[in-house]
């Protein structure tokens, strides 16, 4: 899928993400809690998975100056932004930046490093077709003490009928679908690598936050 699905992310991010980060902050809620959560040990490796526009890349490198961090998108415009705000940040030299497909991907030929400490999606999986083998890749890529972290679109299970149909509409015009088995497949693919898993339903199903270790 990958050259088609970059076009399509290519295409979706061209003009958005001038405003991305300024409209997303309203919607794309959790975000900070699961940055708050990764609390890497000194010298811990980090990596987003669909990264976009750097945001998320640079609130952990200032919260967390004792980590290095990595991150990948398929889309280069994403990318183009991501690279900006990171100068512009100053965390060049703390964050690493690529283009890769989530739905395939090692780090080893990303990075050049063959395990990370923690592994997060953050409104990701939500737009990737092959979302299962995403998190597949993911917990391949993860230390054996290491953390997966995820945070998406839930199912707004006790929002209000209305809500749901208007947002889901909203999502699917950016290709959005938040996956109604995240929670399950997450739980399953964690327990075949041998791990545990947590699920948590934010803002009354809105979002959805996943953890395996
Ligand atoms: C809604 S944005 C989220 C960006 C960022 N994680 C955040 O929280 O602000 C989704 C991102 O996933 C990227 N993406 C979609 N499919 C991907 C794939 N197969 N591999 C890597 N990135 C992908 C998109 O290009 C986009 O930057």
């Amino acid at each position: 899928m990958s050259s088609n699905h970059a076009s399509l992310m290519d295409g979706v991010y061209k003009s958005q993400r001038h405003i991305y980060d300024f409209t997303r902050k309203y919607y794309l809620l959790g975000r900070d809690q699961l940055i708050f959560d990764l609390k890497p040990d000194y010298g811990q490796t980090i990596l987003e998975v669909g990264c976009g526009t750097g945001r998320n890349l640079i609130q952990a490198a200032r919260l967390y100056p004792w980590a290095k961090f990595y991150g990948f998108d398929i889309s280069e415009e994403m990318l183009i932004t991501a690279r900006k705000n990171i100068e512009k940040a100053r965390l060049s030299d703390r964050i690493i930046l690529v283009q890769g497909d989530a739905s395939n991907f090692s780090c080893q030929d990303l990075f050049g490093i063959e395990k990370m400490d923690r592994v997060f999606y953050s409104y990701t999986l939500s737009m990737i077709p092959p979302w299962q083998d995403a998190i597949e890749q993911g917990l391949k890529a993860l230390e054996k003490e290491g953390s997966l972290h995820i945070i998406d679109f839930g199912q707004q299970e006790d929002l209000p009928s209305f809500f749901k149909t208007i947002l889901k509409q909203w999502l699917k015009a950016f290709h959005v679908v938040p996956r109604a088995d995240l929670a399950i497949k997450t739980a399953e693919q964690a327990e075949k690598a041998g791990r545990r898993h947590s699920f948590k339903p934010l803002y009354k199903g809105y979002s959805w936050g996943l953890k395996a270790w």
